[in-house]
């Protein structure tokens, strides 16, 4: 199969195309590396420095005739998608239109799509599951969930099968401190540099962390088997920042204290995803708990001095 991998050079998109070349797979990347990284670029994969809203994608659709499009370019920062919504959206809604479309006219079988459960689900599901109704509370959130409804209508009016991943707080190797986890990596760069830092309110807010192998693993499902729809990617277990923390010093040692700021205004207090479809319909559960998953984190971001 021909995957074409939009955002393929940031943290969870450079995992996902790494694991379809290796199962023999061909990946073709399109990243305008606005967050992404080129050393996240890998040499079988062909690439297209490109932004998604750019008419010229027409032209690497013709070119590379992809059979399924996994999208993972996004504007992802919840704070920039409230001073600018107008922005969130052209990239975030606009942009994934114009790829719908795309696909559609291209003949692409199948759109993956990754969406998120912790915005688009906003406060008070403990834990959401797709039955809830969502109430997105930012205009990313807002955005992604209205990604999602145009999936739903471009697979009833053209027959273009979807898969939405809601990923709770995706964490692991090259992840930077952008994406909805960035407290993961913020967190392992200042404490293998021992420097101090700070936790925002009283650190009892909790995360569902969901690690990058387990989400990828999702992703391979979801492109492989015969099913449409949308489906959480979470582990189910709430931890709160003063957990991860701990958690974290005891891997890096150092004995680094955290000190407490303010508290972050407008910061969800609670959020953890329930994810028994997915379970049902993908077979997928994950695999990697925590304490493994963040040493692994840890392990990559000492071997590679990598700055996050
Ligand atoms: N990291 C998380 O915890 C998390 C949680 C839920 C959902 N998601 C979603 O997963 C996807 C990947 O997130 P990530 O954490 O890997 O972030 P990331 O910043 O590492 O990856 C995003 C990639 O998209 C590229 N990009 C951004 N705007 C683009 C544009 N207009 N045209 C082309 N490329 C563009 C960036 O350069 C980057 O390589 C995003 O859609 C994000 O909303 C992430």
């Amino acid at each position: 199969m021909r995957i074409l991998v939009t955002g393929g050079a940031g943290f969870i998109g450079s995992n996902v195309v790494e694991r379809v070349l290796r199962d023999g797979h061909e990946a073709v990347v399109v990243d305008n590396l606005s967050t992404g990284r080129r050393v996240n670029l890998f040499g079988d994969a062909r690439w297209y420095e490109m932004d998604i809203r750019d008419p010229q994608l027409d032209g690497v659709f013709e070119r590379e005739r992809p059979d399924i499009v996994s999208h993972h370019a996004a504007q992802l920062d919840v704070r920039v998608s409230v001073r600018d919504p107008l922005f969130d959206a052209d990239v975030n809604i606009l942009g994934s239109l114009r790829l719908l479309d795309l696909c559609a006219r291209h003949g692409v079988r199948k759109v993956i799509f990754a969406s998120t459960g912790g915005a688009v689900y906003g406060e008070g599901y403990i834990p959401a599951s797709e039955q809830d109704m969502p109430m997105p509370i930012s205009p990313y959130g807002a955005a992604k969930l209205s990604v999602e409804h145009y999936l739903h209508c471009y697979y009833a009016v053209h027959g273009l099968a979807y898969v939405a991943l809601r990923y709770a707080n995706v964490y692991g190797p090259r992840q930077n401190a952008h994406g909805e986890a960035g407290v993961v990596a913020i967190f392992t760069r200042k404490l293998l540099a021992g420097e101090p830092v700070t936790i925002n309110g009283d650190g009892e807010q909790t995360r569902d962390y969901v690690y990058v192998g387990d989400v990828v693993e999702a992703n391979r499902r979801a492109m492989s088997l015969d099913v449409v729809g949308t489906f959480n990617i979470g582990t189910g277990v709430e931890t709160s920042v003063n957990v991860l923390f701990e958690r974290l010093g005891d891997i890096i040692g150092g004995g680094v204290q955290a000190t407490h700021g303010p508290e972050k205004a407008g910061e969800q207090r609670r959020s953890v995803l329930d994810a028994t479809r997915a379970r049902q319909a993908l077979g997928w559960v994950p695999s990697v708990e925590l304490g493994r998953g963040l040493e692994q984190t840890v392990d990559f971001f000492r071997s590679t001095g990598d700055s996050a």
